[in-house]
């Protein structure tokens, strides 16, 4: 047996997932990354080290605000009941947060306060006049999310304050047609007002160091030095009232910016562990100290974490994290998760029909040390586990556990029959924990099952079952029965990060501990416990309920928002809306058959659809996507069209007219039939 290693230095390690919004409820991709953060988090616990893991909600905004006042409730209701929900999801999803708390807390105001004064004070905090989008009717300024109109390039209709989904132009509001305030439907006007913008073009030198010395990802590290090298701008970290949020101390009425308190809220939930646990926070805060701080984030979030955290950090006087770790994004079947598709999955969803450890193994098998996407693909998701883990992990123990029952009272040989098999398995873990280490939990797991299936191999040739029945062959049986087990336990040291629950079952079998240094001692004339399952196979028929389940949801929440909205924008409908009976008369509308209809590459929501007119074929772009995932169905059904449309230019091609569809839209849309008989051209009156 290999020596046991001299004792590693403890480690002091701080680590911390992005803090999920308190608008809305956890979705398998908020699970990416708390799972990933959460095996990393186990592994070093599992090592010896002083690991802790904190996370929290991230209360505040104007979108947590309105959502309140949709319900009826106060922020700071929705806030606590979305803090409920959030910690039960992961903690069914065995996410061993050592603290889940909320920015919207004392701990947090203390310290947004405490570092915006020092900012402040360093002179890096400055005031500036800016004129915004400000809705006349709500009273309030409006972010670009809460501005629709048409595309200033290609004319389409209802497109965000920033962005066109038709063509991809970029512009900013004041560029939309006619735009319209999405809370009241009224038209934004401009207004001034002072802002607090943090001086981040001062901390270019030091965050060009920063990036540079080993705490980034290369491709994370690359896309920092490209914004740093166009020149960085100061950041606008106030709001106006109204704002769900903390106030700033000397600017009544100015609240922090969500982004600007919700790093903070690290602190704030570390602080509030160490007051409950009495552990020194400044060790672990202060420039000097020696513990390691680390964020896993998603590569969205890189400029908040690569930029303004670390640049506010140093001008407050505190460390900067020693890494941040990114991931990319989930995709589901290898695509964008889609709620038409059913494959935008809530955590409960999930649960509802699914043992979340299935999903950490799936997550731990596909995740590495990149910022590539990471795809779930559900055939492959039930193949894995099915084969992996009940299928090659928990047969070995399966396998050998009956006849130590049966024949030798559940005790193991006093030694070990095949010492340097053994030792291969242990000798193996330091290479394991260096993917552990390094994120690169799928080639941990490809080891891990790799040495599943020697174990198995194993057993296949020795044949306890044949030798069972063979007279004399008892110590063999033995023998070999005890090795499976010695086997399967080191295994289950290498998993327990990602199966924490099975390892705690397999714990209770083993009758012993699985943390990492413990598989340096084989168990020897040791009695074990009877076996119980540790885990089942996953039915395709699971996966299928958790689609079906999310689809139904998406349609309930599409219809249970349809009349608000349609209240919101009826009330404040303008009265020119009516139109002249000599205008409708104009529009000309004709049965058309749909010939073809195809998605269109970089459009989330167009089809385009090829419509014979009876004497004609036209080609119309629709945003109809989301309602017909499989645009195929559509082809040689009859529909509405709006003929004598002026064409349009749009960046997929020119549109030559519309088509009629009823629902408040997205995947709630449904194009109008006509009855039988209709045929293609003929007009509609
Ligand atoms: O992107 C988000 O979901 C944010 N709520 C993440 C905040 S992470 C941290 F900075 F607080
Ligand atoms: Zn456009």
């Amino acid at each position: 047996m290999p020596e046991l290693k001299p004792e590693q230095r403890v480690r002091d390690i701080l680590v911390t997932s992005a803090l999920p919004y308190a608008n809305g409820s956890l979705h398998l991709g908020h699970l990416l990354e708390q799972v990933q953060t959460d095996i990393w988090v186990r592994f070093q616990k599992s090592r010896g080290h002083n690991c802790t893991y904190v996370c929290a909600d991230d209360a505040h905004g104007t979108a947590i605000m309105l959502i309140a006042e949709q319900l009826g409730i106060s922020p700071e209701q929705q806030i606590e009941q979305m803090h409920a929900e959030h910690l039960r999801d992961s903690n069914d999803f065995l996410i061993g947060f050592d603290n889940f708390h909320s920015t919207h807390t004392e701990e947090n105001r203390f310290f947004s306060e405490q570092i915006y004064t020092r900012l402040r004070d360093n002179g890096h905090i400055v005031q500036r006049e800016i004129t915004q989008a400000f809705d006349p009717e709500r009273q309030l300024f409006l972010s670009d999310r809460y501005i629709k109109g048409s595309c200033p390039r290609c004319k389409t209709a209802d497109q965000y304050g920033d962005n066109c989904e038709a063509c991809g132009a970029t512009y900013s509001p004041a560029d939309l047609i006619d735009p319209v305030s999405v809370l009241s439907g009224a038209a934004p006007i401009e207004k001034k007002s002072v802002h607090y913008f943090f001086t981040l073009p001062a901390f270019t030198e030091m965050l060009r160091e920063w990036t540079n010395s080993g705490t980034l990802q290369t491709q994370i590290a690359n896309k920092l030095k490209e914004w740093l090298d166009a020149g960085l701008k100061e950041w606008d970290i106030s709001r106006d009232t109204p704002y769900f949020g903390f106030e700033i101390p000397d600017a009544p009425g100015k609240y922090f910016y969500v982004w600007l308190d919700a790093p903070i809220g690290y602190m704030a939930s570390h602080k509030n562990l160490c007051e409950r646990d009495g552990v020194d926070f400044d060790s672990y805060w202060s420039t000097d100290s020696k513990a390691e701080l680390y964020h896993f984030i998603g590569k969205d979030i890189i400029n908040f974490h690569g930029l303004f955290w670390p640049a506010i950090l140093s001008s407050a006087d505190y460390r900067t994290p020693t890494a941040i770790y990114t991931h990319g994004f989930l995709t589901v079947n290898g695509t964008k998760m889609s709620k038409s598709r059913g494959t935008f999955i809530k955590a409960r969803t999930y649960l509802e029909h699914l043992d979340a450890e299935y999903l950490r193994y799936y997550f731990a098998a596909k995740l590495n040390g990149s910022v590539d996407d990471i795809d779930l693909n559900l055939e492959d998701f039930v193949q894995r586990v099915n084969s992996d883990v009940v299928g090659k992990v928990v047969n070995i123990a399966s396998r050998c556990a009956g006849f130590l029952r049966k024949q030798f009272d559940n005790t193991l040989t006093e030694s070990c029959a095949e010492e340097a098999l053994l030792a291969d398995f242990i000798a193996a873990g330091d290479g394991i924990a260096e993917l552990y280490e390094q994120r690169e939990f799928g080639k941990a797991i490809r080891e891990i099952i790799a040495l599943a299936d020697r174990a198995n191999q194993y057993i296949d040739e020795k044949k306890p079952w044949v030798l069972a029945k063979q007279e004399g062959a008892e110590a063999e049986v033995h023998a070999v029965c005890s090795m499976g087990i010695n086997l399967f336990r080191v295994l289950m040291v290498y998993l327990k990060p990602v199966l924490p629950a099975m390892a705690e079952k397999s714990e209770a079998f083993l009758q012993g501990g699985l943390d990492w240094d413990q598989r340096l001692q084989p168990l020897q004339g040791h009695r074990i416990a009877k076996f119980k399952p540790l885990m089942t196979r996953i039915e395709t028929q699971q996966v299928e309920a958790v689609v079906a389940a999310s689809r139904e949801e998406q349609a309930q929440a599409e219809s249970a928002k349809a009349p608000v909205e349609e209240t919101s924008v009826e009330e404040n409908k303008p009265v020119s809306n009516i139109i002249e009976y000599d205008d409708f008369a104009k529009v000309e509308l004709r049965i058309a058959e749909i010939i073809a209809a195809e998605p269109v590459q970089g459009a989330d929501k167009l089809l385009q659809l090829t419509l014979n007119l009876g004497d004609s074929q036209r080609q119309v772009f629709a945003g109809i996507k989301e309602a017909y995932p499989d645009p195929a169905r559509l082809v040689g059904k009859l529909t509405v069209c709006v003929a004598n449309l002026a064409p349009r230019k749009m960046r997929f091609g020119v549109s030559e007219g519309m088509v009629l569809a009823a629902g408040p839209g997205g995947s709630d849309i449904y194009l109008l039939e006509p009855h039988p008989g209709a045929t293609p051209g003929m007009r509609v009156k």
